[in-house]
């Protein structure tokens, strides 16, 4: 039997906004993405993961969806959308789209009539509860600040918003709820997407016993929620989901943003009849150390191979500091970021792949009056957020906002982003743009193992591929053969923060 498309793919996620804009309002749009589709296919992605275009306020840009079924005006319409997945289709690439089911946005029609009439069916839609000695009904946090909880003054109760106050969460023990998203997948699924990313999934039934939090001690970066959230119930939906998208033609996939620290606990998520992904985020919060990384790599392999299930690989995504960044910016940052792509690329798996990663591209510094991330706005500016890798994509080296839009775009653009855009890096055999090209050419495949290697050094091998990183040793040399893709000229060593691939002579 041929593996799955996703088990090995490399999945594009498109932060829609950013892409590329098509009618200069400075927002980018479903028929700025067809428009570039060339680019991705070219660059050698399976498959690209829009984030949410569905009618919003945008108070989370996006992540707070007012309509689950159709397409918002600063996107496009519904056959923009259509002629996306045709296009992709007729490309060869799959499309995943973002599905938002733990909260909605406030406007949406069901919380408006929630609020409007405590009495209203829409009402039990929601977490609504009484609050206790005069304050909410528990001390849970929302991830942007501040309680969980938000007084309705009308009638005197309190509503859940693990986020923003604008993105009350469901209550997922509502059948209706249960029901009304499983229509939402269908009018997707018979749209012809190829799967969908959930959006904060291990989150959407509460302990209804609304119990205080038990977080890890000391915290993780995201113990928030621990013990409030990750209920039994989610297994039975998930598998319910899981046979409805398997009801439909091809191969149909859902990949599940699990944050939670423990891959044990992620792996039950992707059990046989369950989710097929779920994304991991451990490489994104370790430090450039290779035996970080290697016990990285050794816990996720181990924890989905026990459920059977394919692992995945995150470097960046639209929540997190840029990788050139977060390994210390510059030379040595970019150096690093370009090391640990071929290390990424080169895993078994599949790479879940950020829009400008493979530029290279860092985080920009906004200033706080340009910050429009809730999560800055509602900390008070004490977390910087999310805005600094969410800048527009730059695709010509000169011209009018680098050829994102012909408007104002909704993010500053750096002056010198045109050195960094495609175009330049086109031209340029050294560039960033060119080294993900060849290795997503050239990714290895087959079985892995571990070869012997000094401190400081990830060495690994896929069949007859050798993948050599060199984190923080002196040297490593590489062994006789041809290099078949270097993250910078290599002779016959690697010196630290670069890494190669190669075909060795002997093994
Ligand atoms: C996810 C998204 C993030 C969003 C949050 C709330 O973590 O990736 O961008 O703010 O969920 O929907």
């Amino acid at each position: 039997m041929t593996p799955a498309w996703w088990s090995d793919a490399v999945v594009y996620e498109i932060y829609v906004r950013s892409f590329a804009d098509s009618d200069g309002d400075g927002v980018g749009d479903l028929p700025g993405i067809r428009s570039r589709l060339g680019y991705l296919r070219e660059l050698g992605v399976d498959a690209i993961w829009l984030t949410p275009f569905y009618p919003s306020p945008g108070a989370d840009h996006g992540y707070d969806v007012a309509d689950y079924t159709d397409v918002d005006a600063l996107f496009g319409t519904l056959e923009d959308f259509d002629a996306l997945v045709g296009d992709a289709h007729e490309l060869g690439l799959r499309v995943v789209i973002d599905v938002v089911p733990n909260h909605t946005s406030s406007e949406h029609e069901w919380f408006r009539n929630a609020l409007s009439d405590p009495s209203h069916p829409d009402r039990g839609r929601y977490m609504f509860r009484p609050g206790r000695d005069g304050g909410p009904p528990n001390g849970w946090t929302s991830a942007f600040g501040g309680s969980a909880w938000e007084l309705d003054e009308r009638s005197g109760e309190y509503y859940l918003h693990m986020f923003a106050p604008d993105q009350p969460d469901l209550d997922w023990h509502n059948e209706t709820v249960q029901r009304d998203f499983e229509q939402v997948l269908r009018f997707w699924l018979d749209r012809g997407v190829d799967g969908f990313r959930i959006d904060v999934a291990q989150a959407l039934f509460k302990d209804q016993s609304l119990a205080e939090m038990q977080e890890p001690d000391p915290p993780t970066w995201h113990a928030d929620w621990v013990t409030a959230v990750n209920q039994p119930e989610l297994h039975p939906l998930y598998r319910r989901w899981r046979r409805l998208a398997d009801d439909y033609p091809g191969e149909r996939m859902f990949v599940g943003e699990i944050m939670l620290d423990d891959q044990e606990a992620v792996a039950e998520y992707v059990r046989p009849d369950e989710l097929q992904l779920a994304f991991n985020f451990a490489l994104l919060w370790d430090e450039w150390d290779a035996t970080a990384i290697r016990v990285t790599i050794d816990r996720t392999r181990t924890a989905m191979g026990a459920v059977g299930a394919v692992p995945t690989w995150v470097l960046e995504n639209h929540d997190v500091m840029r990788v050139a960044t977060r390994y210390g910016g510059r030379e040595q940052g970019r150096r690093h970021a370009r090391a640990a792509a071929l290390l990424f690329l080169a895993l078994p798996g599949t790479a879940f792949l950020y829009q400008g990663q493979e530029l290279g591209l860092e985080e920009v510094d906004l200033p706080d009056e340009l910050r429009q991330d809730p999560l800055f706005v509602r900390t008070g500016g004490e977390r910087k957020g999310r805005d600094g890798c969410r800048i527009p994509i730059p695709w010509t080296r000169a011209g009018q906002h680098f050829g994102f839009t012909t408007g104002e775009p909704w993010l500053p653009m750096p002056d010198d982003w045109g050195l960094e855009s495609v175009e330049a890096q086109s031209e340029d055999s050294a560039s960033t743009l060119e080294l993900y090209r060849s290795a997503l050419a050239r990714r290895p495949g087959g079985d892995f193992e571990w070869l012997e290697s000094p401190p400081g050094t990830l060495v690994f091998r896929r069949d007859d591929v050798v993948c050599l990183v060199n984190v923080d040793a002196p040297n490593l040399d590489l062994p006789e053969g041809d290099v078949i893709v270097a993250s910078e000229s290599v002779t016959d060593r690697l010196s630290a923060g670069a890494a190669a691939w190669v075909r060795p002579r002997t093994l």
